[in-house]
């Protein structure tokens, strides 16, 4: 069987649903292909501190009712170190800039609601999804569903399947550089139906390690701390990691934490990784298949939303106007943006992290700087700039 559309979408993360809204509503034909079910897309629980860039884009196409009911507008964020907090007030330090907190997983059911709304062409559980021709002008997709293979005919290919994808191995390695940097210690998070440790997102360097407490809504919090690579979950039984976290933060606030048992619980790696350029012929990467950040600055989700922005910007000059130098343009364009998160993310991991081979001056140095950015408004308003998005 073949079909035909103008964009064949690869993923259904927010990066390839975020796109396929827009250029639908643009009036670009485009279908989506992923490889699992949406009930297993939507059971993904991630981070979920949202820039006003992407929250400005959810509403213009059409999928920010819910979030602006029940999202929460956050003005600020905690820091804690020394047995002191501090606040970095995002608004005052930005001109009114803040985030808004709001789950991913609540953006991607968004989203396919939408697509739901607008009859979108959305293809799930697509087994061995592969690429072809992506250096001539008619390239094509296929993939196998229900014991058939099919073939989707298009014009262009959105590589949105995220780290572990088809996209980006799809392009030969002589054409890509690859940067990449692993992190020698991992996240162990849990999600508890508790109150939120603090009214805003708190980050906590501690001589132990690092972390941080988040939250979804008023009673369903988010906590993370610093582990070892080497630990598993079966390490972290629920009253070890609420006693971990409790030494971790001034003991004023761990005096006001109330425990409760965990309904997820997920130990993470920390990476940085890009590679370059995110276009091979008529293919273009987008969000976690062209880049990860460690998940200490909040980027993750924010930084897809800027590559869709450039990328759907892009495909509608070429679809509509026939202008091909935003599609030309766009690797160099995102790239700009992508380095500088990749830079602000690096930064805040190692202002936070205890890195094991650092030694103790690596922990004078994470003080002095500490010290300093709470003394400086200068310095803190650069932090600031960069947590609330920097402009695209
Ligand atoms: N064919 C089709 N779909 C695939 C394939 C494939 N070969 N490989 C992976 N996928 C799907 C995955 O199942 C997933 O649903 O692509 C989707 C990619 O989604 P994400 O990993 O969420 O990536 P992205 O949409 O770019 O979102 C970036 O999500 O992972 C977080 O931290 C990240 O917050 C950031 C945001
Ligand atoms: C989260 O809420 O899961 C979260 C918040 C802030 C981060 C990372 C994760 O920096």
């Amino acid at each position: 069987m073949t079909d035909r559309t103008q964009v064949a979408i690869i993923g259904g993360g927010p990066s390839g649903l975020l796109l396929s809204q827009i250029l639908h509503l643009e009036g670009i034909d485009n279908i989506l292909v992923e490889q699992r079910s949406r009930d297993y897309v939507l059971s993904r629980v991630r981070a979920g501190v949202l820039e006003m860039g992407l929250v400005d884009m959810l509403r213009r196409y059409e999928a920010g009712e819910r979030m602006d009911v029940e999202g929460q507008v956050h003005q600020g964020i905690g820091m804690c170190f020394d047995g002191s907090q501090y606040r970095i007030d995002l608004a005052a330090l930005t001109g009114g800039k803040t985030v808004m907190v709001y789950g991913q997983t609540e953006i991607t059911r968004d989203l396919y609601d939408a697509r739901d709304r607008m009859e979108g062409r959305m293809i799930h559980e697509a087994a061995h999804v592969a690429l072809h021709d992506l250096e001539t002008d008619t390239p094509s997709v296929t993939y196998e569903k229900d014991g058939q293979t099919h073939t989707i005919a298009c014009d262009m290919v959105a590589g949105c399947d995220g780290f572990h994808g088809v996209c980006r191995t799809s392009i030969p390695a002589e054409k890509l550089t690859a940067f990449e940097r692993v992190y020698p210690f991992a996240w162990l998070g849990i999600l508890s139906e508790t109150p939120n440790v603090s009214p805003e997102v708190t980050y906590a360097w501690h001589q132990r390690g690092f972390a941080l407490c988040s939250m979804r809504n008023p009673m369903l919090t988010r906590n993370y701390v610093q582990c070892p690579m080497s630990d598993t979950i079966d390490d972290w039984p629920d009253d070890r990691f609420w006693d971990e976290l409790k030494m971790r933060l001034p003991v004023d606030l761990a005096n006001t934490i109330v425990t409760g048992p965990s309904i997820e619980k997920l130990l993470a790696p920390l990476r940085s990784f890009v590679v370059e350029p995110l276009r091979h012929g008529r293919l273009f990467l987008a969000g976690d298949a062209a880049h990860i950040v460690p998940p200490t600055g909040a980027k993750g989700l924010n930084l897809a939303a800027s590559d869709i922005h450039y990328l759907s910007t892009a495909l509608i000059a070429h679809f509509q106007q026939d202008d091909e130098k935003p599609l030309a343009d766009y690797s160099n364009l995102a790239l700009k943006r992508i380095w500088k998160a990749e830079r602000f993310s690096w930064w805040m991991t190692h202002l936070l992290h205890i890195f094991p081979d650092d030694g103790p001056f690596g922990v004078k140095m994470q003080q002095t700087e500490l010290d300093y950015l709470f003394s400086s408004p200068a310095a803190m308003t650069s932090l600031a700039e960069n947590y609330v998005g920097l402009p695209y």
